[in-house]
């Protein structure tokens, strides 16, 4: 392709974000950012990424089935675990971006840092962010298990088989 050719899409040259993060577990808010990535890109690959400060809740093979049955008809979304850097595993994959959410901008600073340093590592792949949905920048996965763990009402704020999850683990 030259320069001053218009890209067109094939089914060759497949656009695909990986959107990762610990989904411990997955909320409304990061539904919210898959839907709308796939507005931008043909496949999402949600990735189960290791945050060392985190003790998950839920081990990786439940977070994964939580994520897939949340998309149980669609091929466009994958959902994986990754081990080792994010940056490599998206390169693999064949992604041109990683897809992050922004809820305030006290996510800012450490997303930068997040950002920046993925691209040092790796140059060919972006980062984009999308703005998490008005409706869910108050939530995050420790403040529903916090909810939940206590016996509050999630309801409405993840999946209806999250809910469940959640009170079955804290015996509610
Ligand atoms: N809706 C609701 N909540 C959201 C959200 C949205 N749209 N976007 C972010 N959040 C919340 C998450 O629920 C999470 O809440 P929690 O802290 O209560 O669990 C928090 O915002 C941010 O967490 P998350 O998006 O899961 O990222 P993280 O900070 O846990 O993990 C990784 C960051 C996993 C992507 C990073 O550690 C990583 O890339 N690890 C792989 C190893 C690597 O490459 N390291 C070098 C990185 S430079």
């Amino acid at each position: 392709m030259t320069e001053c050719e218009p890209f067109i899409p094939t089914r060759t040259n497949q656009t695909i974000a990986v959107y990762p993060g610990t989904f411990d577990p997955i909320t409304m808010g990061h539904l919210d950012i898959v839907q709308r990535g796939l507005s931008l890109f043909n496949k999402v690959v949600v990735a189960i990424a290791r945050n060392s400060s985190k003790q998950p809740l839920f081990s990786i093979d439940e977070r994964i089935r939580m994520i897939r049955d949340c998309f149980p008809d669609d091929d466009r979304v994958e959902v994986e675990a990754v081990d080792g850097l994010l940056v490599d595993y998206a390169y693999t994959k064949g992604a041109k971006a990683i897809i992050r959410g922004l809820r305030a901008v006290s996510d800012f600073d450490y997303e930068f840092q997040l950002a920046l340093m993925n691209r040092r590592i790796e140059r060919e792949i972006e980062t984009v962010f999308l703005m998490t949905g008005f409706r869910w920048i108050f939530i995050s996965s420790s403040i529903i298990k916090d909810v939940a763990r206590h016996g509050g009402d999630v309801n409405g704020l993840v999946p209806d088989h999250v809910c469940e999850k959640l009170r079955e683990r804290f015996m509610l």
